[in-house]
């Protein structure tokens, strides 16, 4: 039996933790409270081939195409093949996805050739699978210290020996352990605009950075279309999501002029994959000085809205706007990291004893552009991959990774700046700088002005700071266009074999790509 500290309680942190506590002692350290992740704010739902007139085959090709040719095809496959059996196994801990008079309800977004989306309480699909996973981990008698700040992972002898924490009274303390599972989510806390919740500073990023564990693929930033500028009321840049699979019922994107814009720009228009949306979204609000466009949901009306919608319904009417007759003002928000810890299948990074599971981690499965609600799923799969494989042998990071001599570097600790860091400028310069469109100009100036900021003491902006050089330094060194990462000065994919951004904490700054 192992000792096992979990990271992170979104689907990610509490999937492993139900999985672990099978064989293993395991306690589960939070910053928050339980229910503090994106997890419970995900709205349109988890995609897995569990209809009878689907395939894995046909959601493995859809992840690929979304991708952008950078997704690594183990990973998607085992995102596809396993997603089926662990969405049942979440049915059976009592996750009540909706049904109609068919069976399991089953929703359209963006790039999938078929309905596959399963969803809960219309749109609160990540509140239903938080309240059920937090309820079996309760049922499990499992240890969850909320209120637990990682500050760093601990390394012995080169392997993760445990955590470094401190609680909510202000103490600091360690966990020992044999197995460290980081499971901490996303970093859309670095913009100015974001779906994500306050938590989401990449701390468990940028703890395994400081551990010695590679990073890849931190410069694709996938924008969601569709945000309704709204205060979220929890700290934060957070701003509401109206779902996707609000256009995947039929709701259509206007400009000021009234112009379904997205006929022109894709031949699936609204449905288009959501980078091309968000890019599209940009040109016409830089064409109309910045004003949002808007998204129509008039034709669907107001009962079915109100039944299929609740949340963003209430959002929406609490925002006085009644968007069963009026449209929607929406604008692009950072929302999901496809980069992070680059781990193997089964959730193995390069530092022995650590594993990272979810949004955090870089499994390669979601390519350059995440197929939509493939990420609560990740989560699904990969946490389960990773509990099964504690006892395993460690194996060295996968080969997309880790081609000898040719992973890059870049430098664990640059210069400090002398100018006082402040979270809304950083946000800012991550916005402007390396945004929906980058060019090198604008990143080489976003990358100077983050030098020029005095790094904080240890702590979330410490956090965002240090993931913001990076992020900025991968999106610099890649010198093409591809899925969220677009380039104006270079707005074409480059030839040949796609490469991935690999991150090396060494002190040598090199190139930074490896083919895949
Ligand atoms: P999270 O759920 O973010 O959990 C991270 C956990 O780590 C939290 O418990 C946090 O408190 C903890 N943590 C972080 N840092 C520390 C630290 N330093 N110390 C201790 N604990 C820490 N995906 C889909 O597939 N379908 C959707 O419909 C969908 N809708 C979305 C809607 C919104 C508004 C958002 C923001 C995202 C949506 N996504 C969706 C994406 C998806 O929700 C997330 O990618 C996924 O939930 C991430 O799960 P996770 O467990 O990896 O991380
Ligand atoms: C949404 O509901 O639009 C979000 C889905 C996702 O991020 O996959």
């Amino acid at each position: 039996m192992a000792r096992v500290v979990v990271v992170g309680s979104g689907i990610a942190g509490l999937v492993a933790a139900l999985r672990a506590a099978e064989r293993h002692e395991v306690t589960v350290v939070t910053k928050g409270t339980i229910a503090d992740g994106s997890t419970r704010y995900a709205q349109g739902g988890i995609a897995a081939a569990v209809f009878s007139d689907d395939s894995v085959a046909a959601h493995v090709a859809d992840t690929l195409r979304a991708g952008a040719g950078l997704n690594v095809p183990a990973a998607v496959e085992a995102l596809c093949g396993d997603g089926p059996r662990r969405v049942r196994e979440l049915i059976a801990l009592g996750v009540a996805f909706d049904r109609d008079g068919q069976g399991l309800a089953r929703g359209l977004e963006a790039a999938h050739s078929s309905a596959r989306v399963l969803h809960a309480g219309g749109d609160a699909t990540g509140a239903e699978i938080e309240r059920a996973l937090d309820a079996a981990v309760r049922r499990a008698g499992i240890r969850v210290l909320t209120g637990a700040y990682l500050r760093d992972v601990v390394v012995t002898d080169g392997a993760a020996s445990g955590v470094a924490l401190r609680l909510a009274d202000g103490t600091e303390t360690q966990l020992d352990a044999d197995a460290v599972i980081l499971a901490t989510g996303g970093w859309g806390q670095l913009y100015a605009h974001t779906t994500n919740p306050a938590i989401a500073t990449g701390d468990g990023v940028a703890a395994a950075w400081r551990a010695g564990a590679l990073l890849a693929d931190l410069e694709f930033t996938q924008f969601h279309p569709t945000a309704l500028r709204l205060p979220s009321g929890d700290g934060g840049s957070r701003v509401f999501l109206v779902s996707e699979a609000v256009r995947g019922e039929g709701a259509v994107l206007r400009n000021a002029r009234g112009e379904r814009f997205m006929l022109d720009a894709h031949p699936d228009a609204e449905l288009a994959p959501r980078d091309v949306v968000a890019r599209a979204i940009a040109v016409e609000m830089a064409a109309q000085d910045g004003l949002p466009v808007v998204l129509d949901a008039t034709a669907l009306g107001a009962d079915f809205l109100a039944r299929r919608f609740p949340t963003i319904d209430a959002a929406c009417r609490a925002a006085g706007i009644d968007w069963s007759r009026e449209p929607v003002p929406v604008t692009p928000a950072a929302h999901y990291a496809m980069g992070g810890v680059v781990t193997d299948i089964q959730g193995r990074t390069s530092v022995p004893g650590l594993f990272a599971v979810g949004e955090v981690a870089c499994t390669g499965a979601q390519g350059a552009n995440r197929l939509a609600s493939n990420s609560l799923l990740e989560g699904l799969v990969f946490a389960h991959r990773a509990a099964e494989a504690i006892s395993e042998p460690w194996t060295e990071v996968p080969a997309w990774a880790a081609a000898p001599g040719s992973a890059g570097s870049a430098e664990r600790e640059v210069p400090d700046g002398d100018e006082p860091f402040d979270r809304a400028r950083l946000q800012s310069l991550l916005w402007t700088g390396a945004g929906l469109h980058r060019d090198r100009a604008g990143l080489q100036r976003a990358a100077r002005a983050l030098a020029s900021l005095r790094m904080p003491a240890p702590g979330e902006d410490a956090n965002l700071l240090q993931l913001g050089r990076l992020v900025v330094a991968a999106a610099l060194s890649r010198e093409e266009s591809r899925g969220a990462h677009f380039r104006s000065d270079f707005p074409l994919p480059a030839a040949g074999t796609p490469r991935h951004t690999v991150l090396a904490p060494l002190s040598v700054p090199t190139e930074v790509t490896v083919p895949c």
